[in-house]
């Protein structure tokens, strides 16, 4: 038997449950896609972006790279919100961490695991922007938990920052960027309320971090 039979024959039921309960779902979706969200999340098997929202294929414009970075030289992840934004018009962005996260905890531990190192240096980044912060928390865990939870704040002022959502903030294009994170531990999205719709609140956002540190 072919070692992913088991995935073929899931594919082909699920399929058929599809076309059961809405006969045209394929067809409609073969002429367009229309979604309102772009997600930028973790690879993580356990945080899968569809599900978790609750959305159908058509749904949810997804991004996913370890640990959720988005960097203004990764041109993967910048065509992705290029296309999000300029040709598909979602109206939401959102980045979304989980607790737990490897990539996280790696930067954090400082483990070597190779080329992986590279792109995680982002997050050391964020780390060390925030390390008196996270240092005055004792519990390890929720060291690594607050870094996540930054890592996520920070991923959302670098979409804004991109030319991309700058460009479309000048023309007048509404689109929100919102950080989320997941508890892989309950299943539940938590909203870190950082939601940025304008260059405006980058100032504002920006300005809130001043006065705090
Ligand atoms: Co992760």
């Amino acid at each position: 038997m072919h070692p992913l039979q088991n995935l073929l024959e899931k594919n082909k039921s699920w399929a058929a449950t599809m076309r059961s309960t809405q006969p045209d779902f394929f067809l409609k979706l073969s002429l367009q896609q229309s979604p309102e969200y772009l997600w930028i999340g973790c690879s993580d098997s356990r945080v899968p972006a569809n599900e978790i929202v609750g959305l159908l294929p058509g749904e949810l414009f997804v991004h996913r790279n370890v640990a959720n970075v988005v960097v203004h030289t990764d041109f993967n992840c910048l065509s992705v919100i290029e296309y999000a934004v300029e040709r598909l018009q979602v109206k939401h962005i959102i980045v979304c961490g989980h607790y737990g996260c490897g990539g996280v905890q790696a930067a954090l531990k400082d483990n070597q695991l190779g080329l992986i190192d590279n792109w995680l240096r982002h997050i050391k980044e964020v780390w060390k922007k925030y390390e008196k912060e996270i240092s005055l928390i004792e519990d390890e865990h929720r060291q690594l938990d607050r870094l996540c939870e930054l890592n996520v704040i920070e991923q959302v002022v670098n979409v804004c920052n991109t030319t991309i959502i700058q460009k479309a903030w000048k023309r007048g294009q509404q689109v929100d960027v919102h950080g989320w994170i997941y508890s892989i531990q309950d299943g539940q999205l938590r909203d870190l309320n950082v939601q940025l719709s304008n260059s405006k609140d980058i100032e504002t956002f920006y300005e809130a971090e001043r006065t705090t540190k």
